[in-house]
């Protein structure tokens, strides 16, 4: 394969950043936007340049037969949009999370299994030099425990304020750093959740203000990530992790930079390159190559920590410890 048919289903703020890691590549053709919002696929689709607009993404698939579907819809969108794509053995990249409940993502993982397809997930962080280097120099080391946080406001997107279409700032937004701990250390044995609102006053928003996870990793590790949406503009904070190892310290800025300090010397190292280019470049050659191995982050895998995201959901719900599979 020497070009590949790229499509996309749901034309909003995710599938602009693929987009712009697309179009840096020379070997692409558009062939299909959609969106149920048709302005914004005809923009997107101008954007590359001219490209087909359809109506519903069967017909996309059936008449634009890509070889792979950037899948870009809002969380509560997912499941037949998936089915239809496995259906036809297309290819895809879906972002996360790739769904709301472990019943739909267990179905989808296990039709993507038997269909043989190709996928990722958009866990672009996997991808980052940064991490490169902290899975480098973790090799060997002892850790103990590990905190992070993702602190911040609330997006702009209309499906976030609620549990019901977003899952949630744990499974729709920290979800990332849950994942990197799983990259980093393995997988959760126990997940124990206490979360609180009352700060964020807003119609029609139904979400947590703010969450701490305690996890218990499998090789012991104990790791704490806090998770909050009540910030204001402009409040400093420094999203990331701290690992602290027996004989190091690592301070990693969330797709900025990571620390890795000795005490007898300190390693900065700043992010180099674009972890979005990688992740894009990285889906299309295991397509073009027939070599899923490269992906850091398919969709089996990625449900691990879709599962672990929910779990601090469900430890909220019921005020009790969750055991992981
Ligand atoms: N990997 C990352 O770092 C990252 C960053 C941002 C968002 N995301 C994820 O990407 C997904 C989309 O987020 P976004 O910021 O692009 O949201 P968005 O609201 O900007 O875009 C979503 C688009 O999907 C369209 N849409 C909704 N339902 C659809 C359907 N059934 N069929 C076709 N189109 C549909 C909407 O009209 C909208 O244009 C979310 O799951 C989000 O968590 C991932």
């Amino acid at each position: 394969m020497d070009r590949i048919k790229a499509a996309f289903v749901g034309c909003g703020g995710i599938c602009n950043f693929h987009l712009s890691h697309l179009v840096q590549f020379d070997d692409v053709d558009y062939v299909g936007f959609m969106d149920i919002r048709p302005e914004r696929a005809r923009e997107k689709a101008a954007q590359v340049g001219g490209a087909p607009v359809f109506d519903t993404y069967c017909q996309m698939l059936d008449e634009a037969k890509p070889d792979v579907l950037y899948i870009c819809v809002p969380p509560d969108q997912h499941g037949t949009i998936e089915f239809e794509a496995i259906k036809r053995k297309i290819h895809f990249l879906v972002e996360k999370p790739m769904a709301l409940s472990m019943e739909l993502a267990t179905k989808i993982r296990d039709a993507v299994a038997k269909a043989g397809i190709i996928t990722a997930v958009g866990f672009q962080d996997r991808y980052l030099d940064v991490i490169e280097k902290t899975r480098e120099f973790l090799k060997g080391r002892q850790v103990g425990l590990v905190d992070g946080a993702w602190l911040g406001g609330i997006p702009g997107v209309y499906w976030w304020p609620t549990y019901a279409t977003s899952g949630g700032q744990i499974v729709e937004q920290n979800i990332h750093l849950f994942d990197m701990l799983r990259y980093l250390f393995g997988e959760p044995e126990r997940v124990y959740c206490a979360a609180a609102r009352g700060i964020v006053q807003r119609e029609g928003y139904d979400l947590h203000d703010y969450s701490s996870a305690v996890i218990t990793f499998k090789n012991k590790v104990i790791a704490t990530l806090f998770t909050g949406c009540y910030l204001g503009r402009n409040v400093p904070n420094k999203n990331g992790l701290h690992i602290r190892c027996a004989d190091a310290d690592i301070r990693y800025v969330l797709r900025q930079s990571v620390e890795l300090d000795t005490g007898s010397y300190v390693e900065q190292h700043r992010k180099e390159i674009d972890q979005g280019v990688t992740e894009d470049r990285t889906f299309l050659d295991a397509v073009k190559t027939n070599n899923p191995s490269i992906i850091r982050s398919p969709y089996a895998d990625a449900c691990k920590s879709l599962a672990l995201t929910l779990a601090c959901n469900e430890s909220i719900a019921t005020g009790k410890e969750i055991v992981l599979d």
